[in-house]
């Protein structure tokens, strides 16, 4: 029970317009969550509750067993914070910053110099660290910031977009932390880049228009696409040949010719029901004698589910908004 985040049917308003509408999940430590959602979901909402920042109008938040809202103070305490839009005070040096931070942390003296010389080793802050923050370029400012918000090593992280405007190497690095780091701490992180949740995530939340409309893995998310287990089959036999037999396995969804060629071709089929139809191929074409020349079978596309289900629930929530 103290080992979860519990987030529990919040709801929150701007001005009547509602942004996150009955949110419920939990999540345990060792657990990387990734939150998705089209633009205007109400990702960025639901952290800023979570962090303490923004009251819901109804629903309560457990972080470690303690409500967020009754002790929010106690609650910062265990949780880092990585804003969408990296506040920073741009005067400071990077070093002056982190100082600051620690002092805030509670940290002091001795203790307060090493975790500095650590955390800028760790973010790889050391050729800026005696730069002002205004002067810093867009990666090096969210590489300050995710140094702001893993300091005080808490129990609880909440990245939003973590990775916008990293280079590709460094994504990688940051990336590479989250994976250690969500070991054995909650880290929650919102992302628009699927190969992301794909490479970091336990865990994955889809979040449209204030909703949960899926929680999974990113695994089992990704087996719900259509061309999921899809087979291209490039044989040593006449197209037409192949069409009049392999049309004939049992709920295929789709079957095209791709290419034809003296005696070879390639097609492509699709399983209503997303099983796999390597082996029925292979089986077939080791009865029939046929040369199997290649078999690559689809893995699904993340993004492709991504996109059918929000849109879906888009269409659904204009649907119902316009009907009688
Ligand atoms: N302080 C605010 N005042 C008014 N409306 C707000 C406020 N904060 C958020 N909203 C609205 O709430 C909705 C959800 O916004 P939110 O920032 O949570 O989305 P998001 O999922 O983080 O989107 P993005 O992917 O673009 O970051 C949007 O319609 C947004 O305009
Ligand atoms: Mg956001």
């Amino acid at each position: 029970m103290a080992e979860l985040l519990e987030v529990k049917n919040i709801r929150k308003a701007f001005g009547g317009r509602v942004a996150v509408d009955g949110v419920s999940f939990a999540v345990e430590r060792g657990t990387v969550l990734g939150f998705l959602g089209p633009n205007g979901a109400g990702k960025t909402t639901t952290m800023r509750i979570i962090a303490g920042y923004l009251l819901p109008d109804a629903g309560s938040v457990s972080v470690l067993g303690t409500d967020a809202v009754a002790a929010p103070v106690a609650v910062q305490r265990q949780i880092g914070y990585l804003p969408e839009n990296t506040p920073l005070y741009g005067e400071m040096t990077v070093e002056e910053f982190l100082d600051f931070i620690g002092e805030v942390r509670g940290f002091h003296g001795r203790d307060k110099r090493r975790r500095i010389a650590e955390i800028v080793e760790q973010c790889f802050l050391e050729p800026v660290r005696h730069q002002t923050i205004d002067t810093l370029s867009k990666g090096y400012r969210q590489r300050t910031c995710f140094a702001q918000a893993i300091f005080h090593d808490p129990p609880v992280l909440l990245l939003d977009e973590p990775t916008e405007g990293l280079d590709p190497n460094q994504k990688q690095v940051v990336r590479d932390m989250i994976r250690r780091m969500g070991q054995q701490k909650i880290i929650l992180l919102s992302t628009h880049i699927l190969e992301e949740v794909e490479a970091v995530c336990s865990r994955a939340i889809i979040i449209s228009r204030g909703r949960i409309v899926a929680d999974s893995t990113p695994d089992e998310l990704r087996r719900r696409s259509i061309a999921y287990n899809a087979a291209t089959v490039k044989l040593g036999i006449p197209a037409a040949q192949a069409e009049a037999e392999l049309r004939q396995l049992p709920a295929l969804a789709e079957f095209r010719i791709l290419d034809r060629d003296h005696g070879t071709c390639t097609v492509y089929l699709r399983p209503g029901d997303g099983r796999p139809l390597a082996p029925e191929i292979h089986a077939l074409a080791c009865e029939k004698k046929w040369p199997l020349m290649d078999v690559h079978t689809d893995p699904g596309d993340l993004s492709e589910v991504f996109r059918r289900i929000t849109v879906t629930e888009d269409t659904r929530s204009t649907a119902r908004a316009a009907a009688p």
